[in-house]
């Protein structure tokens, strides 16, 4: 697969008989390579990292940096999927500046483009990011960074007014210049109106079969992790209880000295092992 670009990720509408786009967090270099051997399009280095790698409740506690770091990891991989760094809360709300100089960051670390939440309160940010040539892709809904301003993890936009200005804020950050939208915990009817109303690409989870791609979160693609699982998550593996049961196996056979066996360890020639025993020190037999 040649390397995805913007440019081609822009032009993809389901309606126009598209492909639909398929979007996978990765957070290191080997999720990187399986996302890129698997034909992914684009691999977000979300800041979900918070929540399924590094252990917080939330993606607030995130940083530039963190997410920089996971980014120079997935960009080692030299994956063909576009690499959307995620912009973590705080690093592009306090000014123009700031914004620019913390997404070039991203960019630094190997992101091809750069993601962040909200609507058409954004767009001063939005535009000084076009402005230095870096894209953008919107995330509107449920925005996990507004956690505690929609008290807690809630869908969004199910009252018809809400929808309306949701289009609204789709079609300003579609006018701003973004490339694609993400379009997160929305009923089905929402995302399809955005859908509609956009001639860029939105990408949803948990937003319904309507859009023109989907994204998910790799550790819940994988089944990693069984602590929560949102309705909108398909698992296609239970990685989970094949690596504890992997775990296990290794563990009971370090106990029972079953690992290593001889195939998995190392030995002197013939000739040195009996130099070896000249000395009186080595055991008698290698
Ligand atoms: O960080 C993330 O994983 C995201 C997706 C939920 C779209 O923003």
């Amino acid at each position: 697969m040649a390397k995805m670009t913007v440019p081609k990720i822009s032009a993809r509408k389901k309606r126009n008989g598209d492909d639909a786009l398929v979007m996978l967090t990765a957070y290191d270099a080997p999720g990187a390579r399986a996302a890129s051997e698997a034909g992914i399009d684009m691999i977000l280095v979300g800041d979900s990292v918070a929540m399924v790698v590094l252990g917080y409740d939330d993606t607030l506690a995130v940083t530039v940096d963190d997410i920089a770091h996971h980014t120079r990891a997935v960009a080692r991989a030299k994956p063909d999927c576009l690499i959307v760094g995620d912009l973590p809360w705080m690093s592009y709300h306090v000014s123009v500046e700031e914004t620019v100089r913390n997404a070039a960051e991203l960019i630094r670390a190997g992101a091809q483009c750069v993601k962040l939440e909200g609507g058409r309160k954004r767009l001063p940010m939005i535009e000084a990011l076009l402005d230095a040539e870096i894209p953008v892709m919107g995330h509107l809904g449920l925005t996990p960074q507004s956690v505690h301003a929609m008290g807690g993890f809630k869908v969004q936009s199910r009252q018809a007014e809400a929808a309306v200005e949701l289009i609204e804020d789709a079609k300003a950050l579609q006018h701003a210049g973004c490339f694609g939208i993400v379009l997160e915990g929305i009923p089905v009817k929402a995302a399809a109106a955005v859908t509609d109303a956009l001639n860029i690409p939105t990408v949803g989870i948990g937003a319904g079969p309507d859009c023109d791609g989907q994204v998910l979160v790799y550790h819940d693609v994988l089944g990693i992790e069984d602590r929560f699982v949102p309705k909108f998550v398909r698992r296609y593996a239970d990685l989970k209880t094949q690596t504890i049961d992997a775990l296990s196996s290794y563990a009971a056979d370090v106990r029972s000295g079953a690992f290593p066996n001889e195939d998995e360890s190392y030995h002197f020639s013939d000739d040195q092992a009996e130099a070896f025993g000249l000395y009186g020190s080595g055991p008698e037999e290698l």
